[in-house]
């Protein structure tokens, strides 16, 4: 017999497709199979930190099939909201993470489960460890670059986006004779750019894992160009340092946010048009990768890993997350969250298919 009668749940973070499938799942899980109730927490632990905490009844009857479907997380979520380090109005930054302690107490939740990525795990380890917090994580990212899972929340979605992006802009590249170069999101990892770009038949693949420079890049597609091609596509992940080695930024950051990437693709494409001659044009698609609705995979992956994840708090096994490993679900200790994040292996598969294909990395 459990003694969890009350479970909340939250999101933080960007969000991505799919969370609301997970918290779904969680509600149904908890309602349906063990008669417990569910709390849905605003704001990601911003909500626990308000006095009185915010938090909406969730049930299995009212978050069914819609739920699933829909983009967004429908509890809010927060990027900026560490809670050990929370930035303070006037500059600077103070320890609240007993302010959360205690709405976890105010609300009476007996577990928490947390849709969140690798900053997010490591603070809600952090307050399993200076408090009562009884924690079950589920891995969530567009990024897909959580080293503890094969497979995180959002990234499948966000691929197919690129994909259908790289669809959309072939039959114009090659209608005007263009370089068109895509950037993905990818903030430390270019999983994104690479998976997009072999399915998406990109002829240039840019990653932050693989040095890369403009004259092999160039050199790529006037091979392309000798061989009868009139067009190229180029995908690049937005954390690739620019022709001159930069990072490029899209503007300041809010006070304890990370930095903001974002622009790298035009002065790649600026750089690509000096060294070919070739009219080049960018597009960004940023957020779009984020928004809509969940594909196949994260819904499977997201119902998988919310009924999993009630499954461990039922049994009192806090302190772990869910992970995909292998095509199936299954936990870790939440310690392993905090490893540093997993990129591309330039020596993995997924390149050297790429490389079979063709496909110029910009380093050879
Ligand atoms: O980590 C997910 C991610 O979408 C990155 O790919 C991107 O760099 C970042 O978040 C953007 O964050 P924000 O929405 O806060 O600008």
């Amino acid at each position: 017999m459990t003694t969890i009668k009350r479970l909340g749940v939250l999101t933080t973070g960007g969000d991505c497709a799919g969370l609301n499938a997970a918290i779904r799942a969680v509600t149904i899980r908890a309602t349906r199979g063990y008669g417990a109730e569910v709390l849905g927490i605003l704001q990601g632990t911003l909500g626990l930190m308000e006095d009185p905490p915010r938090a909406i009844p969730l049930d299995g009857q009212t978050n069914d099939t819609a739920l699933l479907r829909a983009g967004g997380t429908i509890l809010g979520s927060v990027n900026r909201g560490n809670p050990f380090r929370f930035p303070v109005e006037g500059g600077g930054e103070e320890d609240r993470s007993a302010l959360v302690l205690r709405g976890v107490e105010r609300l009476g939740l007996d577990a928490i489960i947390g849709i969140g990525g690798d900053g997010s795990m490591r603070i809600m380890h952090r307050l399993m460890q200076v408090g009562r917090f009884p924690f079950v994580g589920i891995p969530k990212t567009i990024d897909n670059d959580l080293a503890a899972t094969e497979y995180a929340i959002g990234h499948h979605t966000a691929v197919e986006v690129a994909m259908e992006a790289l669809d959309r802009l072939q039959p114009t590249a090659a209608s005007h004779n263009r370089i068109m170069v895509l950037e993905v999101m990818g903030r430390d990892a270019g999983h994104i750019a690479l998976s997009a770009g072999v399915a998406g038949g990109a002829d240039v693949i840019l990653i932050p894992e693989i040095p890369w420079r403009v004259e092999v890049v160039a050199r790529a597609i006037l091979d392309l160009r000798a061989r009868g091609r009139n067009f190229a596509l180029v995908v690049v992940a937005e954390a690739v340092p620019s022709p001159e080695g930069e990072t490029v930024l899209a503007g300041p950051s809010a006070a304890g946010a990370m930095p903001r990437l974002g622009g790298v693709g035009a002065r790649i494409a600026a750089a690509l048009e000096r060294a070919t001659g070739a009219e080049a044009r960018v597009t960004v698609l940023g957020h779009v990768q984020r928004g809509g609705s969940p594909g196949t995979l994260d819904r499977l992956v997201a119902s998988s890993m919310g009924v999993h994840a009630v499954d461990l708090a039922m049994s009192g096994r806090f302190g772990r997350i869910v992970v995909w490993r292998e095509g199936r679900v299954g936990d870790a200790p939440v310690e392993t969250a905090a490893q540093p994040a997993r990129p591309v292996d330039p020596q993995g598969d997924l390149v050297r298919v790429a490389r079979g294909l063709g496909i110029c990395f910009g380093d050879t």
